[in-house]
């Protein structure tokens, strides 16, 4: 790999023991990857939030210990400097408010709220959230970034036009310390362009909608390029929301074109560019009904004892929608409704009275974590429902319970009633 006089100095030590542990992960990573050359990046999220099962097997050693065993792959235990580039923390285990309704102890509870802080001093932001697009990390068109988190990859690479792969911590944290991260997958123009054409044949007007086509196309390309064809609408930040996170789930998606709507895509001509597609897959009423079979596959039993809502983590606009569906009714004593948000929109849902009215229908609005990313769930939870196909792929798999998939006012009904009586229409 080409080094530039300043990435050599870092890998020989001269800006310390982290920087050197950080720039040789990175370039043995890029090297794995066939990347000729690195590239400065000045936006990083990652994941640094730890708990007492890793302060354990550092044998108490301290967070610096900890860091880099953990995010850095280095036994050896390096001395943490401030982070060089712009860094952001994204979804982490623990809700700050809300950690007994989570089940942790007062033990794991210090543990995490002393990672955070550890993180804090060092520079990371504590943005504790899947969506950082949401809250004042919004990357412009060609900014190199060195983002985790499918479902925020896959929305700033095709909605905003920002070039990131999905990292992993450890080259994240690496990226952090350096500012810098591989050039290669969507950094390079030539890898962005289209490789499946999809024709929407199905109206897509809800969020519902939208996971299920997500879903749909993730399963058919994988790690491919989609580029969608017959959206007759518009879609807003939370109908892409969905579609990318149900894509990244099913599949590997990372990117993809709506022309017309998302930004390197003004025609299906200008997704493809100098590709040709490598498959054309039809999205009818039949894909449609199937989809949303298998996303109800685990789901029997119609009493539901948790609805959740925030998968990725829910818009304000969200919030305000699910207010109004429960505003002055109860939620059913044998269920309960979580709705999950970044910690910024939780502070403004306060102040503009959304929080409240959930509380007196006895919802819970928590922040910083979800159950999938935390695994939590009320206590004897067998059944879950949510609006989210993200949601739906992975927590009945990671938690053994049954999962319904549905709109969010069959969620939040199933919450009020505590029977689900959702179907596809
Ligand atoms: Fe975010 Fe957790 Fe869903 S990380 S995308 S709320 S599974």
């Amino acid at each position: 790999m080409r080094l530039t006089d300043d990435e050599r100095r870092m890998r020989d030590g001269e800006q310390g023991e982290a920087v050197q542990a950080a720039m040789d992960l990175l370039i043995r990573y890029g090297e794995v990857l066939g990347a000729e050359r690195l590239v400065d990046t000045d936006n990083v999220c990652g994941a640094n939030i730890f708990g007492p099962r890793q302060m354990q097997l550092c044998g108490h050693a301290g967070p610096d210990a900890v860091f880099s065993e953990f995010s850095l792959d280095s036994p050896k235990p390096v001395e943490i400097t401030p982070m060089r580039a712009q860094s952001y923390q994204l979804i982490g285990p623990m809700d700050t408010r809300h950690w007994q309704v989570q089940g942790l102890s007062q033990e794991a509870h210090d543990a995490i709220e002393e990672s955070e802080s550890y993180s804090a001093r060092h520079g990371i932001h504590l943005m504790n959230t899947c969506t950082p697009y949401q809250v004042g990390n919004v990357p412009v068109k060609g900014e190199h970034c060195a983002w985790m988190e499918s479902s925020a990859v896959v929305y700033v690479n095709s909605v905003l036009g920002a070039r990131t792969n999905v990292e992993g911590r450890e080259s994240a944290a690496a990226a952090m310390l350096t500012g810098k991260i591989p050039y290669w997958g969507y950094h390079l123009a030539e890898n962005r362009f289209g490789s499946h054409l999809v024709e929407v044949a199905e109206p897509v007007h809800s969020s519902l909608d939208w996971g299920l086509l997500g879903y749909y196309v993730g399963e058919l390309v994988q790690e491919g390029v989609p580029v969608l064809d017959g959206i007759t609408e518009v879609p807003n930040l939370v109908k892409l929301k969905h579609f990318g996170a149900a894509a990244a789930s099913s599949g590997g998606v990372e990117m993809y074109h709506i022309p017309g709507t998302t930004v390197e895509a003004g025609s299906v001509a200008e997704a493809f560019g100098p590709r040709r597609p490598v498959q054309t897959l039809r999205y009818g009423e039949r894909e449609r009904r199937q989809t949303y079979q298998q996303l109800n596959h685990t789901a029997r039993d119609t009493d539901v004892d948790l609805v959740m809502i925030g998968c990725p983590h829910a818009t304000l606009s969200q919030i305000r929608d699910v207010c109004r569906l429960v505003e002055g009714r109860r939620v059913h004593p044998d269920s309960a409704l979580w709705v999950f948000t970044p910690r910024a929109i939780r502070q403004v849902a306060e102040q503009n009275g959304y929080a409240r009215i959930l509380r007196d229908a006895g919802a819970l609005l928590m922040s910083d974590t979800c159950p999938a990313i935390g695994q939590f769930l009320p206590k004897g939870t067998r059944v879950i429902a949510t609006d989210s196909a993200k949601q739906v792929h992975y927590l009945p798999a990671i938690m053994k319970v049954q999962g319904w998939f549905g709109s969010t006012e069959e969620c939040v009904e199933s919450a009020l009633t505590g029977r689900w009586q959702g179907e596809l229409r």
